[in-house]
């Protein structure tokens, strides 16, 4: 039997990375899946986005995994096809029961004299007004479901510390923090919680087709390992962490064991932001 049997969960960025490690975790504990993902590169963004091959091959390996799976293209910052597509993921999957707001990006960098207003609405887009729109579809679809929910907003350490000429990054993790807090409290009377995970830095891995790491050094012009040695560093417990004990955390709050948990932002970060 699994943690998550009987519950349904919409992940977005689910082509590759964390998304593609917490859709596989779900998939294992019995759970149902609607995966989203932009699909296609975006100009400003300084590396590749994932493709809609990658949400294929993570709907793929869920399915060998038991997971009945929806999947749909789409830019979560574009709140008409967000609504569109969370209630046909809902109609095809008989419901919604979690969300985990995932999808995000890490580019592009700048200062905050710099920064040019298409690179800051991007990263805004991407990382804030899209999890508010999904968010706000999810909750609609699992208010009128009556069955109660839970929503899981993916932060950063950098929503709790600044990092330097990240503005837009920083500014928009910060945002997932009072983004959180107000649907804990906005939707506690029907049953559904919101919590935010705040990642440290992850690992990127070959099985995941993750980026993150790598893109952010590109841009940089760091080599990875010196940059992935940087962070590991910045991390109490001296290592960088892997995309399952992102995972676990999201399955943790999805399943029973987190029904009393609401409002919550918990840092699954080595002890990134103690140091
Ligand atoms: N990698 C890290 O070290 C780290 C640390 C802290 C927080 N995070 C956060 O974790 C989340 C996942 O990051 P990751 O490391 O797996 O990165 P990743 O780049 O490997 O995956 C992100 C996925 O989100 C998708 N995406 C990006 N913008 C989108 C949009 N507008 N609409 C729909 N899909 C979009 C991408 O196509 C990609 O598949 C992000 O929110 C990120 O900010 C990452």
């Amino acid at each position: 039997m699994g943690r998550l049997d009987g519950r349904t969960a919409l992940i977005t960025g689910a082509a590759r990375g964390q998304g593609r490690s917490h859709a596989l975790h779900f998939a294992e504990e019995g759970a149902n899946l609607a995966l989203m993902d932009i699909g296609h590169d975006v100009d400003v963004c300084a590396y590749p986005l994932g493709s809609e091959e990658q949400l294929e091959e993570t709907a793929r390996r869920c399915r060998e995994l038991g997971a009945e799976v929806w999947t749909g293209l789409c830019d979560v910052r574009d709140a008409e096809r967000v609504e569109e597509l969370v209630g046909e993921a809902a109609a095809q999957l008989g419901g919604l029961d979690v969300l985990i707001n995932n999808a995000g990006v890490s580019s592009p960098t700048g200062l905050s004299n710099e920064l040019s207003v298409e690179s800051w609405r991007f990263v805004m887009g991407s990382n804030l007004d899209g999890p508010f729109y999904v968010g706000r579809a999810a909750a609609n679809q699992m208010i009128s479901q009556g069955r109660g929910g839970t929503i899981v907003n993916i932060g950063s350490t950098a929503s709790f510390k600044a990092f330097y000429s990240n503005v837009a990054y920083v500014a928009a993790k910060h945002g997932i923090v009072g983004l959180t807090r107000s649907m804990a409290m906005d939707l506690a009377p029907h049953n559904i919680r919101a919590n935010c995970i705040a990642p440290g830095s992850v690992r990127d891995d070959p099985d995941l087709d993750s980026r993150l790491l790598t893109a952010v050094a590109e841009e940089w012009d760091v080599p990875l390992d010196t940059y992935e040695g940087v962070f590991a560093d910045y991390h109490l417990m001296g290592v960088l962490m892997e995309a399952k004990d992102i995972s676990r955390a999201c399955v943790w709050l999805a399943s029973p064991d987190g029904d009393r948990v609401t409002g919550a932002i918990i840092p699954v970060d080595a002890g990134a932001i103690s140091k």
